[in-house]
């Protein structure tokens, strides 16, 4: 599926900060996914300007024909929140330099420029809903809009402890069994592998955390309530 996958890329790395492997492992998933008729939506919590969501619906017109299933994307699009203890002395000293290269000003994707991209790549709002916002004030109705058919695959892309949790906290239960839940901050930021370990111990939850790929880029598990005997690792 990678040689369908890899061209779509280039279409989208303006408008994704996220590694090329990390992409391809992204749509990959959430198309097998839909292959193996897991149900629910595919979902992506922190989207910046949009380009691995708007790269998974080009996915699902390469390698079905047409978006199959929608791709929200929620986003303040404002940038991120401000860091706390919680998130490590990284995730404050990134927040306090304003004039690092690496800043992006604090992940602001100006929504106008967001839509255009979706314009631009002749995707439309039924094929990827835009729900701008905080999570506090998006995340709550789309889970109401989502229980009855729940999530197949959720990105959870947010960086810090406290949007990551709420994320988990409010949509992950509605993931289906055999469901993906990407953590794309885990090695990255101590707020996202804490929020991770927090959630899953605090829910008693025997998920495996997997780390893919050529380096620690992202972590992701499998909804599994839990192992038989006989299931593969
Ligand atoms: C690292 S960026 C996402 C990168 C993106 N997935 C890509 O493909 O490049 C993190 C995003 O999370 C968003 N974010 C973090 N906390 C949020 C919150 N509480 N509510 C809404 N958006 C939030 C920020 O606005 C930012 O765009």
């Amino acid at each position: 599926m990678d040689e369908i996958l890899r061209p779509l890329i280039e279409k989208v790395r303006h408008a994704s900060m996220v590694d090329e492997e990390a992409l391809l492992f992204s749509w990959r998933s959430a198309c097998e996914l839909i292959n193996d008729g897991v149900p629910g939506a595919l979902v992506e919590c922190g989207t910046w300007k949009g380009g691995c969501s708007f790269g998974l619906a080009l996915a699902q017109r390469a390698v079905f024909g047409r978006v199959v299933r929608p791709v929200y994307m929620l986003d303040s699009f404002e940038g991120l929140p401000p860091a706390d203890g919680r998130d490590g002395p990284a995730a404050i000293e990134y927040q306090s330099r304003p004039d690092d290269p690496g800043y992006l000003d604090n992940c602001r994707a100006p929504l106008p420029q967001v839509l255009a991209t979706r314009d631009s790549l002749s995707l439309s709002e039924s094929e990827c809903p835009i729900r701008p916002g905080w999570f506090s004030e998006t995340v709550p109705p789309l889970r109401s809009e989502l229980l009855a058919q729940g999530i197949a695959w959720l990105r959870v892309d947010c960086d810090w402890y406290a949007p990551v949790r709420f994320v988990l906290d409010e949509l992950e239960p509605l993931v289906a069994e055999g469901g993906v839940v990407i953590l794309d901050d885990y090695y990255a930021w101590d707020g996202c592998a804490r929020a991770a370990h927090d959630y899953l111990s605090h829910n008693d939850i025997p998920y495996r955390l997997r780390q893919e790929g050529s380096g620690f880029i992202w972590a992701w598990f499998r909804k599994q309530q839990s192992r038989g005997l006989s299931d593969p690792l």
